[in-house]
């Protein structure tokens, strides 16, 4: 269908599934064992509810947003997805150039199939980047391309810790994988006899004794921002504020690492009942399943400064970075109407009084 047809990140969804070779769609797709967290993920924060205000003037609204001090013309961003060339040629480039026209924040995976510097370049505005960092068993490497984002002008840096070993995604599994190699990290793709799963096996390298320690070395090295991406509980977050995190992003891999692992909604309520002075110290960010604007929403009045975006916005490339900037628009458009219908004209203005919470409260 002509991109226009499409109205919703769904409808992006549904054109991928139909699209994409069946290698792409089973990695993209996938999530760990029995998709439990991937699946409640979105369920939960649909769970939550509008408290809407009336009779308020909404004739101008602004979702613009100060992201670990970039600024972003939405709260949203993309989330770092390894291999985006697998659903289109240009890969990270259409993503760069997509979010750049948007005015959105892209963090790039330490996976992706473009080099770094490539895909900065592709940007062509000064629309900031982030950098997704898997640590590299070879500390060298690792130490490397951080000083190379440093040298890009990368922003900040999203140290993934959800992942110290991949999770068990069968539907990547039982696929042969193509070969496919990252240019950042340099993971190959292959197959043995466990099966195809192109998560796992280019995983390989990822440093399995990475500890708390080890964010200080990160920062000193890049002299950049740090983000802890995959803090799954509040216990956590305090912690990544004692070890010097600028940022938390709650997250559990879309659901692709530990199957049964909290959504990502509950450890943002999670926050608020066990440490609520951690908004204060630490920006917030959450991801998985959020795919409405109006899921969008309720995160941002629940505290979150950003949420990220991962699997809609890989399905959108099948258009190319003309899918990325129509995605962003349809996103947005859903944002600004579910903000005006809640009675908020600035982004900024969301509070916890606009949601009702009740239903998940107890989980
Ligand atoms: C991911 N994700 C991910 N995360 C990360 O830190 N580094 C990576 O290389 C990848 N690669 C990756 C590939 C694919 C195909 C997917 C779907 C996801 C996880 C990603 O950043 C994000 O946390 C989730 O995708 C968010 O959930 P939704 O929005 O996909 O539901």
């Amino acid at each position: 269908p002509p991109l226009h047809a499409l109205i919703s990140a769904a409808d992006f969804q549904t054109v991928a599934s139909h699209t994409l070779t069946p290698k792409a769609w089973a990695f993209y797709s996938s999530a760990a064992t029995d998709l439990i967290t991937h699946t409640q993920n979105k369920a939960l924060t649909r769970r939550i509810m509008f408290r809407p205000r009336i009779l308020k003037d909404v004739a101008h609204v602004s979702t613009s947003r100060t992201i670990l001090g970039c600024s972003s013309s939405t709260p949203f961003f993309i989330s770092p997805a390894a291999m985006a060339r697998l659903a289109h040629p240009s890969g990270e480039l259409a993503l760069a150039r997509g979010a750049a026209a948007e005015g959105i924040v892209q963090c790039i995976s330490s996976n992706a199939s473009y080099p770094l510097s490539a895909i900065v370049d592709a940007g062509v505005t000064d629309q900031p980047f982030f950098l997704q960092l898997y640590v590299n068993s070879d500390r060298a490497k690792t130490a490397e391309l951080l000083r190379k984002a440093a040298s890009l002008g990368i922003k900040g840096v999203f140290v993934t810790v959800d992942a110290p070993v991949p999770g068990k995604r069968e539907a990547d599994e039982r696929i042969a994988a193509e070969a496919v190699v990252s240019a950042i990290s340099g993971a190959v793709a292959s197959n043995d006899k466990k099966g195809g799963g192109m998560g796992r096996l280019m995983a390989q390298y990822v440093e399995k004794r990475l500890v708390w320690q080890d964010i200080a070395w990160i920062k000193e090295v890049s002299g950049l921002p740090v983000v802890l991406k995959g803090v799954q509980s509040a216990a956590d977050a305090v912690l990544a504020c004692e070890y010097g995190a600028k940022g938390v992003m709650l997250s559990n891999h879309g659901g692709r690492s530990l199957d049964g692992a909290q959504p990502s909604i509950l450890v943002l309520l999670e926050l608020h009942r066990i440490c609520p002075e951690i908004f204060d110290k630490l920006e917030i960010y959450v991801d998985g399943g959020f795919e409405r604007g109006s899921d969008i929403l309720k995160a941002v009045a629940l505290g979150a400064t950003a949420v990220g975006v991962g699997r809609p916005y890989l399905y959108s490339l099948t258009y190319g970075e003309e899918g990325v900037e129509h995605l962003t628009q349809v996103l947005k458009d859903e944002l600004e109407t579910s903000m005006r219908l809640c009675g908020i004209t600035d982004i900024d203005d969301a509070h916890p009084g606009l949601v009702n919470t009740q239903d998940i409260d107890h989980l």
